[in-house]
């Protein structure tokens, strides 16, 4: 299933009674299947989790460690950008040339890579070998 369907329909199962911002995410992993998730929002709004950590969880739990595009769907004026714990939770598992693929119901689209979103991004690199 293409990348933006299958964000467009996780969404619908979106928990957001708070926000009432629904938002889906997919992404495709290294063996090539999609892995979707949507927001999750709680009445104890710092544990609610965004749709993109659900979708890298669910690859993660189905043991694969790569991304290598992802799309992103809310129904707001603008592209729905990920914030930025996800920006670094997308750096964990995509090399900065993943495109990330932002978009409306209605139809609009942005592309930003990982590294365009995250420029900088701490890294292991930084930490040295251990
Ligand atoms: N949200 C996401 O799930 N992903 C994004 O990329 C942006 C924001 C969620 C978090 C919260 O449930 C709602 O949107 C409003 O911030």
């Amino acid at each position: 299933m293409p990348l933006l369907s299958a964000a467009r329909a996780v969404r619908e199962n979106a928990h957001a009674p708070y926000s009432r911002f629904k938002v889906g995410a997919a992404l495709r992993a290294g063996d090539g299947r999609v892995y979707v998730g949507c927001n999750v929002e709680n009445v104890a709004s710092p544990e609610g989790t965004c749709a993109e950590a659900g979708a890298i969880a669910a690859m993660v739990a189905a043991g694969q460690r790569e991304i290598v595009e992802v799309t992103v769907i809310a129904d707001g004026p603008l592209p729905v950008a990920p914030c930025g714990g996800c920006r670094q939770k997308l750096a964990e598992f995509a090399r900065p040339d993943v495109p990330v693929t932002m978009a409306t119901l209605a139809g609009a689209t942005r592309v930003m890579s990982v590294g365009e979103l995250l420029p900088g991004a701490f890294s292991a690199a930084q930490m040295g070998a251990r």
